[in-house]
């Protein structure tokens, strides 16, 4: 892998996502009903995916407009063909760590998408330069804790023949960051009125492989062929004991732009 690959955003199964990841979806009620809005404001959703969430967030907004920036191509490609057609919408391949919008919007919110980044300072510095003074930050990710049992079955699993090879030095694709970490990184960033907090919550998928597949291997899924990443999903299932639920710790952030004139 060249270092500019390695660098990019990993690309997803956008189909599979959209039809497995009903927890997501319902985690991110709760996170949605942050959001204050009038209905015409200008929303980024950060990591909108196949636009599970994003349909939800339009709902809020009959008379404002809903940015969609995602990394993977293919799951703006879903999110488009769902609600490309309608005006209030806009879809765009980026990476949010940096992002480069034509304009600072009111609002951006997040779902499921801030620990697949690595460097939070960029990304905060990222979302905080798109948005305009006194707009929030409201977003949820895996926090501090997040599917530990997924973790070390990944641990074991990377370390076996022939995975170790293929991968390399195991190292999990993810940041599951702390709230006191985070306060000070979005203060530092440039927003006030920070507010972060983890909660434990429960998922139990209609179809557990699917889900993990779609959810957790998607950095896998670019590596290993067909053959590979059954044997792989056969296997880190095994280690974890055929689970029927994934135990996530979510990392809540609510944060306002600072006002640098202030
Ligand atoms: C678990 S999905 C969440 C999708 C949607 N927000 C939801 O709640 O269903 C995480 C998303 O983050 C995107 N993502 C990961 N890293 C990214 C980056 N650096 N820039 C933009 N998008 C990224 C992935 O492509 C993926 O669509």
């Amino acid at each position: 892998m060249s270092s500019d690959q390695e660098s990019r955003p990993a690309d997803w199964e956008a189909d599979k996502y959209s039809r497995t990841a009903t927890p997501q979806r319902e985690w991110s009620e709760a996170v949605l009903d942050r959001l204050e809005l009038s209905g015409d404001e200008t929303v980024v959703d950060a990591g909108c995916g196949s636009g599970n969430v994003t349909e939800d967030l339009l709902a809020k907004l009959p008379d404002g407009r809903v940015i969609g920036v995602d990394g993977s191509p293919s799951m703006i490609e879903e999110a488009t063909a769902r609600l490309g057609d309608d005006p209030r919408t806009s879809f765009i391949c980026q990476d949010l760590a940096k992002l480069q919008l034509d304009e600072q919007v009111d609002h951006v919110f997040s779902n499921a998408t801030f620990h697949w980044i690595a460097d939070h300072d960029a990304l905060f510095r990222s979302l905080a330069g798109a948005t305009r003074p006194g707009g929030s930050l409201i977003a949820q990710c895996g926090g501090r804790g997040n599917v530990a049992e997924v973790i070390d079955a990944l641990g074991v699993v990377n370390r076996q023949a022939p995975f170790a090879e293929i991968f390399g030095e195991y190292d999990d694709p993810w940041t599951f960051a702390g709230p006191e970490e985070t306060e000070i990184r979005l203060i530092g960033a440039g927003y006030e009125d920070v507010e972060c907090w983890l909660e434990e919550r429960v998922a139990h998928p209609e179809d557990p492989r699917g889900f993990f597949e779609a959810s957790f291997l998607a950095p896998a899924r670019q590596v290993l062929d067909d053959e590979q990443f059954t044997e792989y999903t056969d296997r880190l299932l095994a280690e974890m004991g055929q689970p029927a639920s994934f135990n996530y710790v979510r990392l809540n952030m609510t944060a306002k732009r600072k006002n640098e004139n202030e």
